[in-house]
């Protein structure tokens, strides 16, 4: 008997926290993601760090992880993550010798959706579609309930879909990603090009520095009315219903979640993608338009979800023994 951490790594933080069976969260730790050109020990090291943290000494009975990148079928390796220096990473069994606890792995986005399906904006649906706002675009796709896999574990990489050909190029290495219109990456990117246009905020909050600028200042900036900000969050809301419109030809699902941490600016983000969505969707006045929704579980659906990975494992086990 101990406690369960789920733990989300992204490409700028990580978050652990302790989750019981219901999904009620009760303590968390947060880390900075080590940069990119690090070893991957040290990403390692922030992620054990967080958990044992989050963990304040009790006992772990397991531990599960959302990770911000390709995780393999049988969720033992990270095949490869845009955003982190994992090349297919052992990350499970890694995990596993450190903390001497059982560790399940899976994909962030897919937790997120499992964390949604179970106690969140997915609840009861047949179909939906998960989002995550992040450093990058998560997805998932859910069908009653459970997360659809793929050939090789990899199904909902929605994020690097070619929307733009030749466009902005992107951390896994092409051109033109959905993630470098719509994320906490283009939302920073978009915010840096227009404070060169008008006054704004941003200005005093960097010091004049614009490579200073995090997403959540754009939030805040954007809350204060600054137009910069404003503008930054319009375009990531319109690109954000563009592609969902894509999703929605292709999945119809019921609904689409929206989660990460860019979803915390709430209908800033929300109303120009539905707007976009509307426009964009294929035959739109003749369905039904599926709800753009948040997620009802913010910034910490992953870290649920991962919990909620580890302790089906763990009670499958407990099933069979
Ligand atoms: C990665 C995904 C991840 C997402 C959000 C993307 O760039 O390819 O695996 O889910 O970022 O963290
Ligand atoms: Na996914
Ligand atoms: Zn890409």
């Amino acid at each position: 008997p101990g406690v369960v951490v789920g733990v989300d790594i992204g490409g700028t933080k990580v978050l652990a926290g302790v989750v019981d069976e219901a999904g009620q969260v009760s303590s968390t730790a947060l880390r900075t993601t080590p940069g990119r050109r690090v070893v991957t020990a040290q990403v390692e090291d922030a992620l054990v760090e967080a958990i044992l943290e989050s963990a304040a000494g009790q006992a772990l009975s397991g531990v599960g992880v959302a990770a911000a990148g390709f995780v393999d079928s049988r969720g033992e390796r990270v095949m490869f993550a845009p955003h982190l220096p994992w090349q297919g990473e052992p990350l499970r069994d890694l995990l596993q010798e450190r903390l001497g606890c059982p560790v399940a792995l899976d994909n962030d986005a897919n937790c997120a959706a499992r964390a949604e399906a179970h106690h969140g904006a997915a609840r009861g649906t047949i179909s939906a579609l998960m989002i995550t706002m992040g450093t990058g675009i998560g997805g998932a796709v859910l069908l009653e309930g459970h997360v659809l896999r793929g050939a090789n574990g990899m199904a909902g990489e929605f994020g690097h879909m070619q929307v733009v050909p030749d466009g902005q190029s992107c951390e896994c290495g092409r051109r033109g990603c959905w993630e470098q219109y719509s994320s906490g990456n283009a939302l920073v990117r978009n915010a840096r090009t227009l404070m060169g246009e008008q006054p704004s905020v941003l200005e005093e909050m960097t010091g004049g520095h614009p490579d200073r600028v995090t997403g959540p200042m754009v939030t805040a900036a954007a809350e204060q009315g600054d137009l910069v900000a404003r503008r930054a969050f319009a375009s990531v809301g319109d690109w954000l219903g563009v592609g969902t419109a894509n999703l929605v030809a292709a999945l119809d699902p019921e609904v689409v979640v929206i989660g990460g941490g860019v979803s915390a600016a709430g209908d800033r983000l929300l109303e120009p993608a539905r707007a976009a969505l509307q426009r964009t969707l294929v035959g739109a006045a003749h369905r039904v338009v599926p709800d753009l929704v948040a997620a009802q579980l913010g910034p910490q659906a992953g870290m649920i979800g991962a919990a909620l990975l580890v302790t089906s494992a763990l009670g499958a086990e407990r099933r069979v023994s």
